[in-house]
């Protein structure tokens, strides 16, 4: 098969590669029919995740159909089209049992296209079937549903839901690539006042406008504090989402948050933040962090499904799987190309 194969930091090809096989009777082959990049994808071949191997096929996000199950997988049968989380689950250690699959202890977590093999190629084996896949619902599209891999659970689950948005809250998303656009889309499920968008290019905040933000702040020209407080007659926001990775972003969101209130941090950073528990201790503050768990996603799925959620308009760019290395300079250029995330799917 063909496969988009990790050589070390800024080499990558599409490339044949030996097919999946079976290893452990939980395992399942999943033949990719859609396929994305994520922007971690992009921070491996940076050289940023040294776990990441020569050799590595990369990707953690797919929908597919299923071509063998292991002798143990239950739930799934050849033929099935399923969703391939982001995140895999043993289901059955202390942390699984506990809906925090991230941080799954049996050999779970994330682990495609890092410790494994990945999602972007013509088949991937797919460990613990049944717990680390989700069958899509007739009628829900291969483009829809893809979307729900990674970053719609993770907005809402590390920004949303660690951010407790309530009904009339003002929240403020830092960062409008796909996480902050798809904290925006979920944010909006909980019908909050406000939601004010910082970034500091005008393109992602046209993205963040059209998805539902009704404030938007470019930070090289405007303070985002300046208009926080005159939306919120000087408080703060009720709830900061943090989706850029950054020290001075995450030092930014602790300022904007009123006392009471939560700041969520989505990025993943690779430099320590200054905390200011100096200025913060006498302000009842919840900062939260997290790695996704996809707890969430079946919620997500009936969200999509119920039309409640439109995750299309994400997708601004679409390949062939052959197109790959195509995909990856589009989407790395993302500020030349305007590219939210990219749709890669199977040549009909
Ligand atoms: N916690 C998790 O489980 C998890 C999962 C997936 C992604 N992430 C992380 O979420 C973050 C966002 O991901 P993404 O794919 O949307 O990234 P992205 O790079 O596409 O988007 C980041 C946005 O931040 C903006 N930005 C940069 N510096 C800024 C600043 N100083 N002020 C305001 N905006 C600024 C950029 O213009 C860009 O639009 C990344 O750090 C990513 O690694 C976390
Ligand atoms: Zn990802
Ligand atoms: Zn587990």
């Amino acid at each position: 098969m063909k496969a988009m194969v990790y050589h070390g930091p800024g080499r990558r090809s599409w490339e044949e590669v030996p097919d999946p096989v079976i290893g452990a009777a939980t395992d399942a082959i999943v033949r990719v029919d859609a396929v994305t990049i994520c922007g971690t994808d992009l921070h491996i071949l940076k050289g940023d995740v040294p776990e990441v191997t020569d050799g590595r096929i990369l990707g953690h996000e797919a929908v597919g159909t299923v071509v063998s199950v292991g002798d143990a997988v239950q739930t799934l049968s050849v033929g099935d089209r399923v969703l391939v989380s982001c995140i895999t689950a043993c289901g059955r250690c202390r942390y699984c049992r506990d809906g925090m699959y991230g941080q799954c202890l049996g050999g779970g977590g994330w682990i495609l296209g890092h410790l494994i093999d990945g999602t972007q190629a013509e088949l991937v084996r797919v460990p613990f079937a049944d717990t680390s896949t989700h069958k899509v619902p007739a009628g829900v599209s291969d483009e829809q549903m893809v979307m729900l891999a990674d970053i719609l659970p993770t907005s809402y689950e590390v920004g949303v839901r660690n951010g407790a948005v309530a009904p009339g809250d003002t929240v403020v998303i830092v960062g409008a690539g796909p996480i902050g656009l798809a904290a925006i889309l979920t944010a909006r499920l909980y019908s909050p006042s406000h939601i004010v968008v910082v970034d500091l290019a005008d393109s992602r905040l046209e993205a963040a406008r059209r998805f539902g933000a009704d404030v938007t702040v470019n930070a090289t020209k405007q303070s985002p504090s300046t208009v926080v407080k005159e939306l919120t007659g000087g408080l703060g926001a009720d709830v900061v989402m943090e989706a850029v990775g950054v020290p001075q972003t995450f030092e930014q969101c602790v300022e904007l948050v009123r006392p009471g209130g939560h700041v969520a941090n989505i990025g993943v950073h690779g430099a320590p933040a200054t905390l200011h528990l100096e200025d913060i201790w006498i302000k009842n503050l919840t900062i939260t962090t997290g790695l996704v768990d996809t707890y969430s996603t079946p919620t997500l799925i009936e969200l999509v499904a119920s039309a409640r959620i439109d995750t299309a308009p994400m997708i601004t760019h679409r390949f062939t799987l052959d197109e790959f290395e195509d995909a990856y300079d589009i989407f790395a250029a993302a500020a030349e190309t305007g590219a939210l995330k990219v749709l890669l799917t199977a040549a009909k």
